[in-house]
């Protein structure tokens, strides 16, 4: 009896511990739950909308339309099909438009064997105008995903791609090299991630294409961590000479080396006479 009582007490407040945690673990989950997957959901929608609806808004759309006809329908054409002084930017799509203009080549200013570099001539605003009008009219590659330009990516798996794909335009050390014909590839040390995407994805000018079969976006990453990496790190010991390799390096020596030996030969017989 005097068992009894005490047991039923002890079963019944144990009863209801057990009782209550599972519903209260359970209740914790699915609040958790709740919160988290609505919290995720929201971002994903207002970042996507808001991603989204700059290139895809109509307002914008028709802005980017007027500035291109005031700026670049001239020599690309009224409708994009291009004219004596321009080609056509039929399918070249949104990334080609943000990078022309972005980096300040386009409108173009001079007739010149390739695109100069000039202060961008238009604010952010207008340049993503422009470019969702670009990517209205012009299907083609877009703007990259910004997950790929964080520069986290494999730098040693970067560098060797580089080295594969880009050296023998652009030097080992990014630092830019002459092409044919009046033509250089650009030094890349102050080129931002999103310029180097979307050189790759566009091949502007002479620069060669590499699509997504040719470098996968994890691989343009790569590069791009590899890249980022170079400009940021110092210079060990010395002058870097223009990171341009043997060249500047033999040409030092020549001036310098054989300079000294005439100025000593010069020295030595003016001072027999
Ligand atoms: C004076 C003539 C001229 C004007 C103005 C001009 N462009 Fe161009 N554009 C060119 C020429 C020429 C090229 C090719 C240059 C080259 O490849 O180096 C070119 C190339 C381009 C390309 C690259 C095409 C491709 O195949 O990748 C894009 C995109 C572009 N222009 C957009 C624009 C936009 C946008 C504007 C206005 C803001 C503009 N251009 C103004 C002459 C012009
Ligand atoms: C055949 C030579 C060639 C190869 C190979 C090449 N490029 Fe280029 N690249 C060029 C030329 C030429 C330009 C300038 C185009 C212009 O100004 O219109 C350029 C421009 C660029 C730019 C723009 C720089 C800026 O800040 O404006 C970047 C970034 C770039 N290249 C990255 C690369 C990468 C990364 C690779 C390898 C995956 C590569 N290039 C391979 C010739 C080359």
């Amino acid at each position: 009896m005097r068992q009894g009582t005490a047991r039923t007490p002890r079963r019944s407040r144990g009863g209801r511990r057990g009782r209550r945690s599972p519903l209260a673990t359970l209740a914790l989950i699915a609040v958790g739950l709740f919160v988290t997957g609505g919290a995720y959901a929201g971002f994903t929608a207002t970042s996507s909308a808001s991603a989204d609806s700059s290139l895809t808004n109509a307002q914008n759309i028709a802005h980017g339309k007027r500035l291109f006809q005031a700026n670049c329908a001239t020599c690309h054409g009224l409708a994009l099909q291009g004219s004596a002084s321009g080609p056509a930017l039929i399918g070249v799509g949104a990334a080609a438009f943000d990078f022309q203009v972005r980096t300040g080549r386009m409108p173009l200013e001079q007739d010149a064997p390739q695109a100069q570099k000039h202060p961008v001539s238009f604010t952010a605003t207008q340049v993503r105008d422009i470019v969702a009008y670009g990517a209205s009219v012009s299907p083609g590659p877009g703007l990259p995903d910004p997950k790929y330009l964080k520069g986290d990516g494999n730098a040693t798996l970067g560098a060797r791609l580089f080295r594969t794909n880009c050296a023998m335009c652009h030097n080992v050390a990014g630092a830019g090299g002459a092409l044919t014909e009046g033509k250089y590839a650009p030094s890349l040390k102050d080129s931002s991630p999103a310029t180097i995407y979307e050189a790759m994805l566009t091949g502007p000018q002479s620069m060669p294409v590499f699509n997504d079969n040719n470098l996968t976006p994890q691989e343009k990453a790569d590069i791009i961590t590899s890249l980022k990496y170079n400009a940021a790190a110092s210079q060990v010991a010395g002058f870097d000479l223009g990171s341009i390799g043997p060249v500047t390096e033999g040409l030092f020596l020549w001036i310098f080396g054989l300079g000294s030996i005439i100025a000593f030969t010069v020295w030595l017989t003016a001072k027999s006479n």
